[in-house]
């Protein structure tokens, strides 16, 4: 068979071979890229007073208004799609006769069905926060332990398109049969819902084999919080468990390093740039926290930088990992298409400056390598883009050339690396 033919051949033996070597995941037709999105929890907690903090309390008019900002800011046009509800939004006690959950009366007046409406008609798609367990995390509401089939239909009745099931109080259940369980009931509705799991969060051994059988997206790290701290200690976690944390991910599969801070108060720019492109290697869901009316013009213009989503959106679903860590330097590599006529894939590559870089930690840093040592071997070479600037064509680079970035401390550089054809 001809060179080129033979070539396609393997190409496509090894798109089947991601696909079928691994173990199945949940297959529920959802999540074949990672979910973007919004979700109030970061940004506004557990806020429920709404006399005196009516911008902030979690009550319809915030998604509300947050749907309508999605749309009309032009997040929805580069995919973020789903509005997500996080804790705080149940009344205390279930329904007395059918024993339904109850959104509370008065920050939901209208109920449910209403508000899932109002972002359906948006061309947006709903999520709603539950509690495997007795309480949800911040107490205030029932969990579903006892009735995980009536919570379920609750959900699909109310048009739910996203859950996000928390792991909190949670004594003498076993979560290895209790996320599958639940699991089982949002499908036996027949709704399609994506189901994120906070599963392994709640564990210290996680059964990611297992886990990944039943959910969408689960939880591996802590809550995220608005700083560089939070968002470096999530990505070193995820350093630590990669073996294990990469070998499950895939269409359909996600790991979940928790939501986007961008837009905020602690998080500088440098190290907004940081956390969008690491997520977008992790092939993480990104799934934003914040007040989308008062987000800054250079970091709204970060979260709908096309080229990244399209690096955390990419099909292969190959989620990347950090390569190489030294003082201050990180390297995280991430197979992305598209493919050369000989099948050599593309690659994302992020090169951070966590900050500590003696003798100046604050100062920006130059740093080279010679491509092959980050493994891009092809010999007729790759085109770069910088990905934050992306129409910039840095030129052709081949495996023996060294690359020079300058890094910001605690910031990233993010590039594109795309094998030219060998003919
Ligand atoms: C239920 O599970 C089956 C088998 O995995 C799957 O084909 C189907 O899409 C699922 N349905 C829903 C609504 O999740
Ligand atoms: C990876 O998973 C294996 C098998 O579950 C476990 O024994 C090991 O401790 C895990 N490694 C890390 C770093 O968590």
């Amino acid at each position: 068979m001809p060179r080129e033919d033979c070539y396609s051949v393997l190409l496509a033996l090894f798109v089947l071979c991601i696909w079928l070597c691994s173990v199945a995941g949940l297959e529920n037709g959802l999540a074949r890229t990672p979910p973007l999105g919004w979700m109030a929890f970061e940004r506004f907690r557990c806020v429920t007073d709404c006399v005196k903090f009516p911008r902030d309390c979690i009550s319809e008019s915030l998604f509300m208004r947050t749907a309508d900002l999605l749309v009309s800011e032009g997040y929805s046009a580069v995919g973020y799609e789903y509005v997500i509800i996080d804790d705080c939004w149940m009344e205390r006690r279930r329904n007395e006769i059918t024993k339904e959950l109850m959104p509370d009366r008065e920050r939901f007046p209208r109920g449910l069905n209403f508000l899932s409406d109002y972002i359906h008609n948006k061309g947006l798609k709903f999520g709603l926060y539950h509690d495997i367990g007795e309480k949800t995390c911040m107490h205030l509401g029932p969990g579903a332990n006892g009735y995980y089939a009536k919570d379920a239909e609750t959900f699909a009745n109310w048009n739910v398109d996203y859950v996000k099931l928390d792991g909190c109080f949670i004594k003498n259940i076993n979560l290895d049969i209790a996320y599958p369980a639940f699991g089982r009931e949002l499908n036996k509705t027949g709704r399609p819902m994506v189901y994120s799991c906070s599963w392994p969060y709640y564990q210290k051994h996680p059964n990611y084999k297992l886990i990944k059988k039943h959910c969408n997206l689960w939880r591996f790290a802590d809550d995220i919080r608005d700083s560089f701290d939070s968002v470096s200690k999530t990505m070193f976690k995820y350093y630590k468990e990669q073996h294990n944390l990469t070998k499950h991910a895939g269409p359909g599969n996600w790991n979940d390093p928790d939501m986007l801070v961008l837009g905020n108060y602690r998080l500088g720019y440098e190290a907004s740039r940081l956390q969008l492109a690491i997520w977008a290697i992790l092939a993480a869901p990104l799934i934003m926290t914040n007040d989308l009316q008062t987000v800054r013009p250079e970091i709204k213009k970060l979260l709908q930088n096309r080229a990244i989503i399209g690096v955390d959106q990419d099909p292969l679903g190959i989620p990347g990992r950090c390569v190489y860590i030294a003082g201050s330097i990180q390297i995280w590599v991430r197979p992305v298409m598209p493919f050369n006529n000989m099948g050599v894939h593309s690659y994302a590559v992020a090169f951070v400056n966590i900050g500590n870089y003696e003798p100046c930690p604050l100062c920006p840093l130059t740093y080279e390598i010679v491509l092959e040592r980050l493994g891009l071997q092809n010999n007729m070479g790759y085109r770069v883009i910088d990905l934050f600037v992306p129409i910039q064509d840095l030129g052709l680079f081949k495996p023996k050339d060294k690359f020079i970035t300058r890094i910001n401390p605690s910031g990233v550089t993010f590039f594109k690396f795309t094998p030219v054809d060998i003919y």
